[in-house]
């Protein structure tokens, strides 16, 4: 067990390197960007973070096939979610939103550059996720598939899904009464662009209907969980581990898990939510598995 958990934490760490990687490459530098827009674009996209959803879409990939060589080409998908999640986070900082003054372990994008170059780099981040995506023809994955991720970006991150998840989260602070609200919300703002991440790998390794509809499932869980997981940590959470203050649902008048069905019980959620979505994906007839199993366990257990 501790060995496999260091397996996949090994393998993680690796992706992780090649998303950063390409994270760097991905604003082209001789592309005339006014300088501070440029700066405060990459003050956040470089600021770390866990690179979860990158990593998912390139597991995903190699999952379907059990070939290496499947990550490179799900690249532009994975730096694609990676720019619309940093873009979210950008905006759910603003006065306007969660009015957070800490992120990725730095003082928020707006705190630096002011709100209005903060929303602009969130724009600008949005906008270039999609050129990114499509540039994976470039790397042999076929024009339809690639366009199928481009829609289906814009339908998971945008207004059906994570921007519209982020509406009713705003919308329902304080005034949620029921667990199937608030199990809405943390679908569409944070499930859906993890499910997405899953799909379009398995959409760059070319996966047939069933086992992208497992991929999507199996997202659908372990966003849900992790947004659970998320509600949790804001409460019992180490604020130097997270790197973004802790109680911020609290000082908004959010309606969390806990705050709703108390700690044990949203806890039993996430490894129950969990354990379904690994169930899904052993009938989908993926070659490695292991691999999501793995990241879906460590999911978890993480403390930021
Ligand atoms: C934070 O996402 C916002 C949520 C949707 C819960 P992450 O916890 O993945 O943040 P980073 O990318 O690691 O900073
Ligand atoms: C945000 O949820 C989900 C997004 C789409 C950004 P939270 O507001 O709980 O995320 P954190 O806790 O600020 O990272
Ligand atoms: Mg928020
Ligand atoms: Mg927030
Ligand atoms: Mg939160």
């Amino acid at each position: 067990m501790q060995q496999e958990s260091m397996a996949i934490g090994l393998y993680m760490q690796k992706r992780r390197e090649r998303v950063e990687e390409a994270l760097k490459n991905a604003i082209p530098a001789d592309w005339r960007i006014p300088a501070r827009l440029r700066e405060a674009a990459l003050y956040s996209l470089e600021a770390g973070g866990k690179r979860l959803r990158p990593i998912l879409a390139l597991a995903a990939a190699e999952s379907v096939s059990g070939d290496e060589k499947d990550c490179e080409r799900a690249m532009p998908f994975a730096t694609a979610v990676e720019m619309v999640h940093t873009y979210s986070l950008i905006h759910d900082d603003l006065p306007a939103m969660d009015n957070d003054d800490y992120r990725r372990g730095r003082p928020t994008n707006h705190k630096v550059f002011g709100e209005a170059m903060a929303i602009l780099a969130g724009d600008g981040l949005l906008t270039h996720a999609f050129y990114v995506a499509s540039q994976a023809v470039a790397l042999g994955v076929p024009a339809d598939r690639t366009l199928a991720v481009v829609a289906e970006l814009a339908r998971f991150g945008g207004l059906p899904g994570m921007v519209g998840g982020q509406a009713d989260d705003m919308q329902g602070e304080q005034g949620i009464t029921s667990l199937e609200q608030l199990e809405n919300i943390h679908l569409h703002k944070t499930a859906d662009l993890i499910a997405f991440s899953l799909r379009a790998g398995g959409h760059a390794a070319e996966a047939g209907g069933r086992q992208l509809d497992a991929l999507g499932l199996f997202g659908r869980n372990v966003g849900l969980a992790f947004q659970i997981q998320d509600d949790i940590l804001d409460v019992t959470g180490d604020e130097a581990k997270l790197g973004k203050p802790l109680k911020s649902d609290e000082r908004q008048g959010k309606v969390t898990y806990p705050y709703l069905i108390g700690l044990e019980e949203s806890r039993k959620r996430v490894s129950s939510l969990t354990e379904e979505g690994i169930e899904v994906l052993s009938a989908a007839g993926l070659a490695r598995p292991d691999l999501l199993v793995g990241i879906a366990r460590s999911m978890m257990r993480r403390d930021h």
